[in-house]
């Protein structure tokens, strides 16, 4: 759930004056489970769908609806709709859990980079206004620690002003609208948070700001029923800047290969260092008024041949939520040719289901795949076979790489970075890559 690249206007003072979780001078480290959406852990998984199903559906999921919301209907106060989003795929791939309020109550949400709100489905939502969850929606009277915030605090008046309105009792009422026509709208309040860690004691945080969503949408699936979004993207309202000191301003992930029963990690604090052998680290850019984490792309080698981007200003966003990695269309035509040059295809096959693009036969006698390296600024990420390319039916072998139809916009998706402990540092201002056996870290 990508929010719309408008959403933020406020500047960095936002971050000094939330009231944000308490300064501890013991810095927390700690991990918790990402759960893929389909895995056998997930409470959505489906045992009769094959493992290139599954695939195939998540790469499915990667198409992006974009259109250009108007949210007139709900937040007719607005003075103008929103301007053009950025709009990145959304696919909800991992989940994870958080627990809020007083008594704490389990929330299976979804794990965004690519958007700062957290928001989970409230119980002032009458079901036609929401969506169905598996279990009951949270109940903010039932939390001794919740507290809505008026619309004259300073919370509430430091969202953009086109992100919030204030409700016939004077309360704070957020607005949130996602690429994909997801959207939350509902109550701006603050409780406690903490995380089923595997820490002896699990580190609670208790005035975390986020949404108490009464109108909400999320379009990625019908099936899928998460009860809301924990945004880890760049922005002062993350949990990763929450959170803030606390963590270092540090969070990783390593996400193990699609079909696997483990569960990836998700690590915050010390936890979030990568290290280890083959450890390479690029510059992270963030830009102004958008929650994606940007690195730069300087080019790709396959085999002996590279292309170069001759870009230096952040042309890709890295995601845990895409599923492909998209590459802007010039870049991807010369990729594709040299993939082609080494893996000789004879016939190519036209027919790959959309999104896929370059899908061909594996024949015996063919060239193996080659090693595909991403050089970053400062750091090269060597992917294999396994990253790129993907069975999906039989013999049919198609890119993970895809043309972006993103404006433009490159993403570095989730399958790219499998079995590699992915590390952002944001206050050193970089992105660390170190090759890993996630079942064993
Ligand atoms: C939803 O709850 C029902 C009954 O508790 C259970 O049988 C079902 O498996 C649950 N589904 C999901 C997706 O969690
Ligand atoms: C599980 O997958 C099978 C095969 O694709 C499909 O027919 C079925 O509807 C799915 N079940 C659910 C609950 O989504
Ligand atoms: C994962 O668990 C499922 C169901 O328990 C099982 O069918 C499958 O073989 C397991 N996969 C692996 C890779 O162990
Ligand atoms: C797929 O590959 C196998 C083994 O290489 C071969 O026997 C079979 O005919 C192929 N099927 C198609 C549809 O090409
Ligand atoms: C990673 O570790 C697991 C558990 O020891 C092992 O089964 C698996 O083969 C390893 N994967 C790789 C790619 O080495």
């Amino acid at each position: 759930m990508h929010a719309l690249a408008f959403f933020f206007a406020a500047s960095c003072s936002l971050l000094a004056t939330l009231p944000f979780t308490e300064p501890s001078k013991t810095q927390s480290s700690f991990t918790i489970d990402l759960i893929h959406h389909d895995s056998s852990l997930s409470p959505f998984y489906n045992s009769s769908m094959t493992r290139s199903q599954l695939i195939r559906n998540a790469a499915m999921r990667s198409i992006s609806r974009a259109n250009r919301l108007s949210f007139s209907h709900t937040l007719n106060k607005l003075k103008e709709s929103p301007p053009e989003a950025i709009i990145i795929p959304n696919n909800g791939d991992y989940l994870m859990r958080i627990y809020i309020g007083t008594p704490s109550v389990e929330r299976l949400a979804i794990a965004d980079t690519g958007s700062d709100l957290t928001w989970v489905q409230c119980s002032s939502c009458d079901i036609t206004k929401c969506f169905a969850q598996n279990t009951s929606f949270y109940d903010p009277k039932h939390s001794s620690t919740f507290a809505f915030f008026p619309c004259d605090s300073e919370t509430c008046t430091q969202l953009p002003y086109s992100q919030y309105i204030c409700g016939d009792s004077g309360e704070c009422i957020y607005g949130y609208n996602y690429g994909d026509e997801s959207y939350s709208y509902g109550g701006f309040g603050s409780d406690s948070i903490s995380f089923d860690a595997t820490a002896a004691t699990p580190p609670n945080f208790p005035k975390f700001v986020f949404g108490c969503g009464y109108v909400n949408k999320i379009t990625a699936d019908k099936s899928r029923k998460p009860t809301g979004i924990v945004g880890l993207g760049a922005g002062p309202l993350s949990l990763v800047s929450q959170l803030g000191d606390e963590i270092g301003h540090k969070f990783s992930y390593c996400l193990l290969p699609f079909a696997s029963n483990s569960s990836s990690k998700l690590k915050f604090g010390e936890a979030a260092i990568v290290q280890g052998n083959g450890v390479v680290s690029t510059p992270l850019i963030i830009k102004p008024d958008l929650p994606f984490y940007y690195l730069n792309l300087e080019g790709i080698t396959v085999g002996a041949k590279t292309v170069k981007t001759g870009q230096t200003d952040g042309n890709i966003i890295i995601d845990s939520r895409s599923t492909l990695t998209y590459l802007e269309k010039n870049l991807y035509n010369e990729f594709v040719s040299l993939v082609k040059e080494i893996v000789a295809v004879e016939e190519e096959n036209n027919y790959g289901p959309y999104p896929f693009d370059f899908c061909f036969t594996y024949k015996e006698g063919m060239s193996a795949p080659p090693d595909v390296v991403f050089h970053f600024t400062g750091g090269d990420v060597v992917l294999k076979p396994m990253h790129t390319l993907l069975l999906i039916e039989d013999n049919l072998t198609c890119s993970t790489v895809v043309p972006s139809s993103f404006g433009g916009i490159s993403i570095f998706g989730n399958l790219a970075q499998i079995d590699f402990h992915v590390g952002y540092d944001i206050q050193g201002g970089k992105v660390s890559f170190a090759p890993t056996n996630c079942s064993l870290n």
